[in-house]
Protein backbone atom coordinates (compact mmCIF):
# COMPACT_ATOMS: atom_id res chain seq x y z
CA UNK A 1 0.00 0.00 0.00
CA UNK A 2 1.28 3.46 -0.46
CA UNK A 3 -0.31 7.05 0.12
CA UNK A 4 -1.72 6.93 -3.82
CA UNK A 5 -3.78 4.04 -3.48
CA UNK A 6 -6.22 5.86 -1.18
CA UNK A 7 -9.17 7.98 -2.91
CA UNK A 8 -8.36 11.74 -2.32
CA UNK A 9 -11.63 14.33 -3.01
CA UNK A 10 -9.72 17.29 -3.35
CA UNK A 11 -10.37 20.18 -1.36
CA UNK A 12 -7.37 22.59 -1.47
CA UNK A 13 -6.33 25.10 -4.18
CA UNK A 14 -3.01 22.46 -4.36
CA UNK A 15 0.37 22.60 -2.59
CA UNK A 16 -0.06 25.27 0.42
CA UNK A 17 2.44 28.14 -0.08
CA UNK A 18 6.11 27.99 1.58
CA UNK A 19 7.70 31.41 2.47
CA UNK A 20 10.83 32.98 4.46
CA UNK A 21 9.97 34.38 7.63
CA UNK A 22 12.96 37.28 7.74
CA UNK A 23 11.83 39.39 9.97
CA UNK A 24 11.30 37.35 12.33
CA UNK A 25 14.45 34.93 11.78
CA UNK A 26 16.60 37.98 12.13
CA UNK A 27 14.44 39.18 15.21
CA UNK A 28 15.47 35.67 17.00
CA UNK A 29 19.38 36.51 16.56
CA UNK A 30 19.35 35.15 12.83
CA UNK A 31 21.03 32.27 13.40
CA UNK A 32 18.44 30.04 12.27
CA UNK A 33 16.43 30.08 8.99
CA UNK A 34 12.56 30.17 9.60
CA UNK A 35 10.06 29.46 6.99
CA UNK A 36 6.51 29.22 7.12
CA UNK A 37 4.12 26.58 5.34
CA UNK A 38 0.80 28.15 5.01
CA UNK A 39 -2.35 25.86 6.01
CA UNK A 40 -4.00 28.72 6.65
CA UNK A 41 -4.53 30.00 3.19
CA UNK A 42 -4.91 26.08 1.78
CA UNK A 43 -8.14 26.58 0.53
CA UNK A 44 -11.01 28.49 -0.38
CA UNK A 45 -13.46 26.38 2.14
CA UNK A 46 -14.50 28.19 5.20
CA UNK A 47 -10.97 29.63 5.80
CA UNK A 48 -9.37 26.24 5.22
CA UNK A 49 -6.78 24.70 7.97
CA UNK A 50 -5.41 21.65 8.73
CA UNK A 51 -8.45 19.73 9.06
CA UNK A 52 -9.89 20.39 5.75
CA UNK A 53 -6.44 18.65 4.34
CA UNK A 54 -7.46 15.79 6.75
CA UNK A 55 -10.91 15.29 5.63
CA UNK A 56 -9.69 15.17 1.48
CA UNK A 57 -9.39 11.69 2.54
CA UNK A 58 -12.59 10.82 4.73
CA UNK A 59 -14.63 12.43 2.45
CA UNK A 60 -14.62 9.59 -0.27
CA UNK A 61 -15.31 6.67 2.41
CA UNK A 62 -18.59 9.08 3.48
CA UNK A 63 -19.74 9.21 -0.14
CA UNK A 64 -19.00 5.63 -0.94
CA UNK A 65 -20.98 4.66 2.34
CA UNK A 66 -23.88 6.64 1.11
CA UNK A 67 -23.34 9.56 4.16
CA UNK A 68 -25.99 11.88 4.15
CA UNK A 69 -24.85 13.57 7.38
CA UNK A 70 -21.04 14.31 8.62
CA UNK A 71 -21.45 13.87 12.70
CA UNK A 72 -18.38 15.56 14.83
CA UNK A 73 -17.06 17.37 18.10
CA UNK A 74 -15.35 19.74 19.27
CA UNK A 75 -15.71 22.89 21.84
CA UNK A 76 -17.61 26.09 21.32
CA UNK A 77 -14.63 27.53 19.60
CA UNK A 78 -13.61 24.33 17.06
CA UNK A 79 -11.64 25.32 14.10
CA UNK A 80 -12.84 21.42 13.43
CA UNK A 81 -16.42 21.99 13.24
CA UNK A 82 -16.43 24.42 11.32
CA UNK A 83 -14.46 23.17 8.65
CA UNK A 84 -16.99 19.78 8.59
CA UNK A 85 -19.31 22.41 8.22
CA UNK A 86 -17.85 24.23 5.50
CA UNK A 87 -16.54 20.70 3.66
CA UNK A 88 -20.27 19.48 4.10
CA UNK A 89 -21.35 22.09 2.42
CA UNK A 90 -19.07 22.15 -0.33
CA UNK A 91 -19.51 18.12 -0.65
CA UNK A 92 -23.62 18.56 -0.65
CA UNK A 93 -24.25 17.04 3.02
CA UNK A 94 -25.51 18.17 6.18
CA UNK A 95 -23.73 18.69 9.12
CA UNK A 96 -24.14 18.16 13.10
CA UNK A 97 -21.75 19.37 15.70
CA UNK A 98 -21.72 18.63 18.68
CA UNK A 99 -20.42 21.64 20.24
CA UNK A 100 -18.71 20.55 23.81
CA UNK A 101 -17.93 23.30 26.81
CA UNK A 102 -13.83 22.46 26.35
CA UNK A 103 -12.92 26.02 27.48
CA UNK A 104 -14.21 28.12 30.70
CA UNK A 105 -13.93 31.47 28.88
CA UNK A 106 -16.04 34.60 30.01
CA UNK A 107 -16.06 36.51 26.79
CA UNK A 108 -19.38 37.15 26.64
CA UNK A 109 -19.44 37.02 22.93
CA UNK A 110 -17.58 33.40 23.59
CA UNK A 111 -19.94 31.60 21.47
CA UNK A 112 -21.62 34.28 19.26
CA UNK A 113 -18.93 35.00 17.17
CA UNK A 114 -15.55 33.63 15.67
CA UNK A 115 -16.06 29.55 14.54
CA UNK A 116 -19.52 29.07 16.01
CA UNK A 117 -20.65 32.09 14.01
CA UNK A 118 -19.25 30.62 10.53
CA UNK A 119 -20.66 27.17 11.67
CA UNK A 120 -23.86 28.93 11.77
CA UNK A 121 -23.47 31.00 8.06
CA UNK A 122 -22.43 27.33 6.87
CA UNK A 123 -25.57 25.37 7.99
CA UNK A 124 -24.51 23.18 10.63
CA UNK A 125 -27.03 21.53 12.96
CA UNK A 126 -25.36 22.87 16.09
CA UNK A 127 -25.52 20.97 19.54
CA UNK A 128 -24.09 21.88 22.55
CA UNK A 129 -22.60 20.11 25.65
CA UNK A 130 -21.80 20.85 29.44
CA UNK A 131 -18.72 18.32 28.97
CA UNK A 132 -15.20 19.66 29.21
CA UNK A 133 -12.10 18.94 27.49
CA UNK A 134 -11.41 15.77 26.15
CA UNK A 135 -9.67 14.27 22.86
CA UNK A 136 -11.28 10.81 23.47
CA UNK A 137 -14.43 9.20 22.06
CA UNK A 138 -17.57 11.00 23.32
CA UNK A 139 -20.70 9.78 24.87
CA UNK A 140 -22.68 13.58 23.00
CA UNK A 141 -20.89 12.38 19.73
CA UNK A 142 -22.52 9.06 20.00
CA UNK A 143 -26.20 10.38 20.83
CA UNK A 144 -25.24 12.92 17.69
CA UNK A 145 -24.70 10.05 15.52
CA UNK A 146 -27.71 7.71 17.17
CA UNK A 147 -30.58 10.72 16.76
CA UNK A 148 -29.26 11.44 12.98
CA UNK A 149 -29.69 7.66 12.62
CA UNK A 150 -33.31 7.76 14.41
CA UNK A 151 -34.24 10.50 12.11
CA UNK A 152 -33.83 8.36 9.20
CA UNK A 153 -30.14 9.64 7.86
CA UNK A 154 -27.20 7.77 7.23
CA UNK A 155 -24.33 9.48 9.61
CA UNK A 156 -20.56 9.64 8.62
CA UNK A 157 -18.62 9.93 12.35
CA UNK A 158 -15.62 12.00 12.29
CA UNK A 159 -14.12 12.14 15.51
CA UNK A 160 -12.61 15.48 17.04
CA UNK A 161 -10.15 16.77 14.54
CA UNK A 162 -10.80 13.99 12.73
CA UNK A 163 -8.12 12.65 14.65
CA UNK A 164 -8.44 9.03 16.03
CA UNK A 165 -9.59 7.53 12.28
CA UNK A 166 -8.55 4.90 10.32
CA UNK A 167 -8.08 7.54 7.49
CA UNK A 168 -6.96 10.29 9.57
CA UNK A 169 -3.18 10.79 9.42
CA UNK A 170 -3.31 10.53 5.84
CA UNK A 171 -3.26 14.13 4.98
CA UNK A 172 -0.89 15.08 6.58
CA UNK A 173 1.45 12.02 5.55
CA UNK A 174 0.59 13.70 2.06
CA UNK A 175 1.49 17.21 3.64
CA UNK A 176 5.17 15.64 4.32
CA UNK A 177 5.41 14.43 0.56
CA UNK A 178 4.34 17.41 -0.83
CA UNK A 179 7.20 19.43 1.21
CA UNK A 180 10.03 17.19 -0.30
CA UNK A 181 8.48 18.22 -3.85
CA UNK A 182 8.76 21.59 -2.81
CA UNK A 183 11.99 21.55 -1.06
CA UNK A 184 13.17 20.43 -4.52
CA UNK A 185 12.02 23.25 -6.06
CA UNK A 186 13.05 25.93 -3.71
CA UNK A 187 16.68 24.11 -3.46
CA UNK A 188 15.94 24.30 0.51
CA UNK A 189 15.91 21.21 3.40
CA UNK A 190 14.22 21.95 6.31
CA UNK A 191 15.53 19.90 9.19
CA UNK A 192 12.85 21.13 11.90
CA UNK A 193 9.33 20.98 11.37
CA UNK A 194 7.48 23.23 14.38
CA UNK A 195 3.81 23.02 14.84
CA UNK A 196 0.59 22.56 17.36
CA UNK A 197 -0.56 19.11 18.38
CA UNK A 198 -4.27 18.57 20.24
CA UNK A 199 -5.92 15.70 18.77
CA UNK A 200 -2.17 14.45 17.05
CA UNK A 201 -3.41 13.17 13.26
CA UNK A 202 -1.24 16.40 12.06
CA UNK A 203 2.11 15.75 14.34
CA UNK A 204 1.29 11.73 13.33
CA UNK A 205 0.70 11.56 9.71
CA UNK A 206 3.63 14.13 9.07
CA UNK A 207 5.98 11.48 11.28
CA UNK A 208 4.66 8.94 9.02
CA UNK A 209 5.09 10.68 5.63
CA UNK A 210 8.58 12.06 6.91
CA UNK A 211 9.82 8.57 7.78
CA UNK A 212 9.50 7.15 4.17
CA UNK A 213 11.63 9.67 3.10
CA UNK A 214 14.72 8.49 5.69
CA UNK A 215 15.98 12.08 5.92
CA UNK A 216 17.70 13.52 9.23
CA UNK A 217 14.44 15.39 9.86
CA UNK A 218 12.81 16.18 13.16
CA UNK A 219 8.65 16.64 13.95
CA UNK A 220 8.63 19.27 16.95
CA UNK A 221 4.97 19.01 18.14
CA UNK A 222 3.89 21.95 20.60
CA UNK A 223 1.53 21.08 23.02
CA UNK A 224 -1.28 22.96 22.94
CA UNK A 225 -3.43 21.29 25.92
CA UNK A 226 -1.56 20.12 29.00
CA UNK A 227 -2.83 16.37 28.77
CA UNK A 228 0.89 15.35 27.32
CA UNK A 229 0.94 11.20 27.87
CA UNK A 230 -3.17 11.03 26.69
CA UNK A 231 -1.64 13.27 23.36
CA UNK A 232 1.41 11.45 23.08
CA UNK A 233 -0.49 7.98 23.07
CA UNK A 234 -2.70 8.92 20.60
CA UNK A 235 0.20 10.51 17.84
CA UNK A 236 2.25 7.36 18.60
CA UNK A 237 -0.69 5.11 17.92
CA UNK A 238 -1.88 7.36 14.76
CA UNK A 239 1.61 7.68 13.43
CA UNK A 240 2.13 4.11 13.60
CA UNK A 241 -0.76 3.26 11.86
CA UNK A 242 -0.64 5.86 9.10
CA UNK A 243 3.15 4.20 8.67
CA UNK A 244 1.57 0.88 7.84
CA UNK A 245 -1.09 2.42 5.78
CA UNK A 246 1.22 4.30 3.68
CA UNK A 247 4.21 1.40 3.49
CA UNK A 248 6.65 2.38 5.71
CA UNK A 249 8.39 -0.92 6.18
CA UNK A 250 10.40 -0.16 9.58
CA UNK A 251 8.36 0.57 13.32
CA UNK A 252 8.16 3.81 14.36
CA UNK A 253 10.70 4.34 17.20
CA UNK A 254 9.42 6.45 20.49
CA UNK A 255 11.79 9.28 19.92
CA UNK A 256 10.30 9.82 16.54
CA UNK A 257 7.37 11.18 18.54
CA UNK A 258 8.47 14.34 20.03
CA UNK A 259 5.52 16.50 21.93
CA UNK A 260 7.00 19.48 23.88
CA UNK A 261 5.68 20.96 26.61
CA UNK A 262 6.25 24.45 28.36
CA UNK A 263 3.77 26.49 26.08
CA UNK A 264 0.24 24.80 26.75
CA UNK A 265 -0.26 27.96 29.37
CA UNK A 266 -1.31 24.40 31.56
CA UNK A 267 -4.82 24.20 29.75
CA UNK A 268 -6.13 23.78 26.85
CA UNK A 269 -7.79 27.17 24.94
CA UNK A 270 -6.55 29.45 27.05
CA UNK A 271 -3.33 31.91 26.46
CA UNK A 272 -0.37 33.17 28.88
CA UNK A 273 1.69 36.00 28.45
CA UNK A 274 3.83 34.17 26.64
CA UNK A 275 1.20 33.12 23.86
CA UNK A 276 0.06 36.36 23.39
CA UNK A 277 3.57 38.14 23.32
CA UNK A 278 3.82 35.65 20.63
CA UNK A 279 0.83 36.42 18.48
CA UNK A 280 1.86 40.27 18.97
CA UNK A 281 5.73 39.39 17.93
CA UNK A 282 4.69 37.57 14.93
CA UNK A 283 2.31 39.95 13.65
CA UNK A 284 3.95 42.74 14.18
CA UNK A 285 7.29 41.54 12.28
CA UNK A 286 5.51 39.18 9.73
CA UNK A 287 1.79 40.52 9.11
CA UNK A 288 1.32 36.64 9.92
CA UNK A 289 -1.87 35.84 12.17
CA UNK A 290 -1.66 33.48 14.61
CA UNK A 291 -4.87 32.62 17.50
CA UNK A 292 -4.79 32.41 21.18
CA UNK A 293 -5.32 28.15 21.27
CA UNK A 294 -2.82 26.81 18.70
CA UNK A 295 -0.72 28.81 16.84
CA UNK A 296 -0.14 31.07 19.11
CA UNK A 297 0.97 28.24 21.63
CA UNK A 298 3.33 26.68 18.75
CA UNK A 299 4.54 30.33 17.86
CA UNK A 300 5.36 31.10 21.63
CA UNK A 301 7.57 27.05 21.44
CA UNK A 302 8.85 27.86 18.14
CA UNK A 303 10.48 31.52 19.68
CA UNK A 304 11.35 29.77 23.10
CA UNK A 305 12.93 27.06 21.33
CA UNK A 306 14.74 29.18 19.23
CA UNK A 307 15.89 31.65 22.05
CA UNK A 308 17.16 28.50 24.37
CA UNK A 309 19.34 26.89 21.16
CA UNK A 310 17.11 24.08 22.04
CA UNK A 311 16.60 24.45 18.00
CA UNK A 312 20.51 25.22 17.41
CA UNK A 313 22.05 27.48 15.50
CA UNK A 314 21.99 26.69 11.36
CA UNK A 315 19.03 24.62 11.98
CA UNK A 316 16.05 25.91 9.03
CA UNK A 317 12.71 25.59 10.29
CA UNK A 318 9.66 25.25 8.51
CA UNK A 319 6.80 26.12 10.83
CA UNK A 320 3.33 24.40 10.14
CA UNK A 321 0.78 27.08 10.13
CA UNK A 322 -2.47 25.23 10.72
CA UNK A 323 -5.11 27.79 10.66
CA UNK A 324 -7.22 28.88 13.67
CA UNK A 325 -7.47 32.80 12.87
CA UNK A 326 -11.37 32.90 13.02
CA UNK A 327 -11.53 32.15 16.55
CA UNK A 328 -9.49 35.23 17.15
CA UNK A 329 -12.53 37.47 17.86
CA UNK A 330 -13.45 35.39 20.76
CA UNK A 331 -10.46 36.54 22.45
CA UNK A 332 -11.13 40.13 21.75
CA UNK A 333 -10.95 40.26 26.02
CA UNK A 334 -6.94 39.79 25.86
CA UNK A 335 -6.59 40.90 22.00
C1 LIG B 1 -5.59 25.81 14.08
C2 LIG B 1 -5.20 24.48 14.62
N1 LIG B 1 -3.88 24.24 14.81
C3 LIG B 1 -3.46 23.06 15.30
C4 LIG B 1 -4.35 22.05 15.63
C5 LIG B 1 -3.82 20.76 16.15
O1 LIG B 1 -3.96 19.73 15.21
P1 LIG B 1 -4.29 18.27 15.70
O2 LIG B 1 -5.60 18.33 16.40
O3 LIG B 1 -4.30 17.43 14.48
O4 LIG B 1 -3.21 17.86 16.66
C6 LIG B 1 -5.74 22.27 15.46
C7 LIG B 1 -6.76 21.28 15.85
O5 LIG B 1 -6.81 20.69 16.90
C8 LIG B 1 -6.16 23.52 14.93
O6 LIG B 1 -7.47 23.77 14.74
Amino acid sequence: MSLSSFERYPLLFGPSPIHPLPRLSAHLGGAVEIWAKREDCNSGIAFGGNKVRKLEYLIPEALAQGADTLVSIGGVQSNHTRAVAGVAAHVGLKAVTMQESWVDWDDPIYDRVGNLQLSRILGSDIRTDESGFDIGIRDSWQQALESVRAAGGTPYAIPAGASDHPLGGLGFAGWALEVERQERVLGEFFDTIVMCSVTGSTQAGMIAGFALQDRPRRVLGIDGSATIPKTRDQIARIARATAASIGLERVLSDDEIQLIDGYNAGIYGIPDESTLEAIRTCARLEGMLTDPVYEGKSMAGLIGMISSCEIEPGSRVLYAHLGGQPALSAYSRVL
